[in-house]
């Protein structure tokens, strides 16, 4: 295999700082190292005892890892818990009256919800549940505005064993159709209407539409929370309001003990190719992957105030809203609103507002408010953050800097967290008190997952070489499989060519430094060809990032008669959108820009200017898009999911 070429070079090194470290779970990177040796001296023996004392078990488990028919592993397979049990009655009797949510709604208002609180929310929806004859094992489609009650609407399903399918509230009606049909779904929980910047956005017309696309006939119930009061079609044989479903409902609410494996969730992301996948997670293992992951990355302590901005619609959303926090018996925010309403200074206000410590969010959030308020946090009193967290795709160094000195005042170690809606917890990231950082980099696997980077035909490559990122051996909190489709799983996951089955097979291109750090390139179909060089678009992407007057790009590659592939770059600029001469400018400027950074190899062939690029709702800029309009090809593909179509025109045509 011709090995993907690495050409970003990042020298910046930044420890942990002896403040921190003093207090941290992990203080310094003898006690990671420990427990990476622990792992490695005995696998099961390690993961067993982690499940031991992170999980109160109502059967104990006897055995840990059954290999079964790989790659269909089962974790503490005998053993039976709950997962709401976990993460609410366990702080029942230790601290009932701490705040589980601040609940911070669109236009600012504020609830606090406690530990007792919720628990007893939850049981009373669960019983609800129940009295709809919603069983362990049905599955319920949740398609929910960013409020406390979709955290209580999943764990209500988690504590009567019924398998939630949580829907983007962004989402179409066609996608929303997509998921209810495969998953089957007997239940739909959704509101009226969701309120986001101002503005009110229907759901339940939205899921009357989805409903009458057919072929959901499994669903016989749609449970409605009243959010704004305006009016909503309603059909009293089928649909039933929130607040009446649970008038009168018990408090308590036994909670169905489940097994290990039992499926707590299953969560539709995109592939390359087809329709989107049904990713299913176990209960036990899935619990123990965000349970580990708040101690180990986000250093999770008593008194923080966690906050992680992701929808409960993402996997992020799942494993760091409704499950990880919970579980530790954090106090967290959770807000309703969006970043720029009532202006580009609310996440910051958030945190003064509610002194959060740990503050988790994802790239393309960060950029943005970059190019809205560069000077901005300092405006608000960040004084309570300890931490700062990125997800969801690489960080690239400009915007971990600003991110590190303007949010963190250089102060706040960022834990850059790689992993995926599959992986079900963080699989590669700092320990923050342990591992000095290098922005771009997510830096090392947590103890007890073996990462690493193989060519085609699963062999390790060397260190500064790029490569498919695999893990090696199984984990608690990896998907079981996909709804309905094990095949699928198997073949996309575990491919034969790569490890001969045996590696869990990412999607990612990465390499490692000579200090072992991972450094992630962007997805396998993301790599580009030029001359015979293989180049991450990630690199190209944050060369021009690089550059002051850029705020953001996405590069894509054409086939080119004489390179094999020419690269295309899509830039949003910090100032309007250039025309005419000053356009041309401007590309011969970025061309040269790039050339400086990375090497003439990497200079984009053409450079097109837009005011934004075209992403799917959660923020993942949508490439094959940009693929086809780089291709000068007619767009055939949906683009029902994605947040701005308009946009489309404006990239359509080569910036002169
Ligand atoms: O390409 C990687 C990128 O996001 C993919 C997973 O997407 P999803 O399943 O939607 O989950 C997002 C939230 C976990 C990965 O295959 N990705 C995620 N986090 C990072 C990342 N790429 C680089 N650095 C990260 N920290």
């Amino acid at each position: 295999m011709s090995t993907i070429e690495t050409v970003l070079n990042e020298t910046r090194v930044f420890p942990p700082s002896t403040e921190f470290a003093k207090h941290a779970n992990l203080p310094n990177i003898a006690a990671y190292k420990t427990l990476c040796a622990q792992a490695e001296d005995d696998y099961l023996g390690f993961w067993g005892k982690q499940a031991d004392e992170n999980i109160l078990w109502h059967k104990p488990f006897t055995h840990v890892l059954d290999e079964g028919t790989p790659p269909f592993f089962k974790w503490f397979d005998d053993g039976e818990l709950n997962v709401s049990y976990n993460c609410l009655d366990k702080h029942l009797s230790t601290q009932p009256d701490k705040t589980a949510i601040i609940f911070e709604a669109d236009d600012g208002s504020v609830t606090r919800s406690s530990y007792r609180d919720l628990h007893q929310r939850v049981c009373q929806f669960a019983n609800g549940l129940k009295s709809l004859n919603i069983k362990k094992g049905d599955c319920v489609v949740i398609y929910m505005p960013m409020r406390i009650e979709a955290v209580v609407a999943m764990q209500a399903c988690a504590r009567i064993g019924a398998i939630h399918s949580v829907v983007f509230g962004g989402f179409s009606a066609k996608s929303l159709h997509e998921r209810i049909h495969d998953a089957g779904a007997v239940a739909v929980i959704t509101a009226d209407e969701q309120v986001r910047g101002g503005k009110n956005n229907p759901l339940k017309i939205t899921v009357d539409n989805a409903i009458k696309m057919g072929g959901t006939e499994s669903v016989r119930s749609i449970i409605v929370y009243q959010r704004s009061g305006n009016d909503v079609p309603f059909n009293p044989t089928r649909d039933i309001w929130w607040h009446e479903l649970v008038n009168g409902k018990a408090s308590d609410c036994e909670p169905e003990w489940v097994d290990a494996e039992h499926p707590l969730f299953t969560l539709y992301t995109s592939g390359s190719t087809g329709k989107p996948k049904g990713v299913q997670h176990s209960s036990a293992g899935y619990l123990l992957g965000t349970i580990v992951s708040m101690k180990w990355v986000f250093d999770y302590q008593s008194d923080d105030v966690f906050w992680c901005t992701a929808d409960v619609g993402w996997i992020t959303g799942h494993s760091y809203v409704t499950y990880g926090p919970l579980a530790m018996g954090a106090t967290q925010v959770i807000f309703e609103g969006i970043p720029t309403y009532p202006d580009a200074g609310r996440f910051w206000k958030i945190i003064q507002n509610h002194k959060v410590t740990t503050f988790y969010t994802a790239p393309t959030a960060i950029r943005s408010l970059i190019k809205l308020g560069h000077d901005l946090p300092s405006k608000y009193d960040l004084s309570s953050l300890r931490l700062l967290g990125s997800v969801g795709e690489p960080i690239n160094p400009e915007a971990w800097m600003w991110y590190y000195q303007k949010v963190g005042q250089s102060r706040c170690p960022i834990v850059d967290t790689w992993w995926q809606t599959e992986t079900g917890s963080h699989m590669i990231a700092p320990a923050p008190g342990a591992v000095p950082l290098k922005p771009g980099s997510c830096t090392f696997p947590l103890p007890g997952i073996f990462a690493a980077i193989v060519d085609e035909a699963g062999q390790d490559v060397e260190n500064g070489k790029g490569g498919f990122l695999v893990i090696k051996r199984p984990f608690p909190s990896l998907a079981r499989t996909l709804w309905g489709d094990s095949e699928r799983f198997k073949k996309t996951y575990f491919p034969e060519d790569v490890g001969q089955g045996k590696y869990y097979l990412a999607g990612d291109s990465a390499n490692c430094d000579a200090d072992g750090y991972f450094w992630i390139m962007g997805r396998i179909d993301d790599v580009l060809n030029v001359s015979g060089h293989r180049l991450g678009t990630m690199e190209i992407e944050s060369a021009l990032v690089a550059n002051p007057l850029v705020a953001e790009a996405a590069v894509v590659g054409k086939p080119h008669e004489v390179n094999g592939e020419s690269i295309v770059a899509f830039v949003v600029l910090k100032d309007e959108l250039p025309v005419g001469d000053a356009a041309t400018t401007m590309v011969d400027e970025l061309r040269r820009w790039v050339a400086k950074e990375i090497g003439p190899i990497a200079k984009p062939e053409e450079i097109r200017f837009g005011e934004n690029l075209p992403k799917t709702r959660s923020g993942k800029i949508m490439r094959r898009l940009l693929r086809t309009l780089a291709n000068n090809e007619e767009i055939t593909q949906d683009i029902s999911t994605l947040e701005n179509p308009a946009i489309l025109e404006q990239l359509k045509l080569p910036t002169r």
